[in-house]
């Protein structure tokens, strides 16, 4: 179980997933006065942070939440999204940087 802001809980979800946690026994608490839509298709996508670990390439990660900026790597190609871009720069963002615990891999990506 994880509380917290959604931010937060979807990380946590993406991460507790990735390591096999089935969806049924995963579950949120939420502090909103109005629900927030989260798609269901966490179990579709791979957080690029589990992603490198699992292909043991090397990488720093402190907080797996996007705060510390400890796991900060460069996406040459691929699709993406992000969930936290909070230690990076807008040139940084702009040339393919993203926050490994944070960033939910759409397809193939090529690192640096
Ligand atoms: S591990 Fe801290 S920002 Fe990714």
């Amino acid at each position: 179980m994880t509380c917290g802001l959604a931010p937060y809980m979807k990380n946590v979800r993406e991460f507790c997933y990735g390591l096999g946690v089935a969806e049924n026994r995963f579950f949120m608490e939420w502090f909103s006065t109005e629900p927030e839509r989260v798609e269901d298709k966490s179990h579709l996508t791979m957080i690029l942070l589990t992603a490198m670990e699992n292909n043991h390439i090397p990488v720093m990660a402190a907080c797996w939440t996007g705060v510390c900026g400890s796991c900060k790597t460069r996406i040459i190609r691929g699709k993406y999204t992000t969930s936290s871009t909070m230690t990076l720069t807008a040139n940084e963002i702009a040339n393919g940087y993203v926050l490994a615990c944070s960033c939910q891999l759409r397809g193939d990506v090529v690192l640096e």
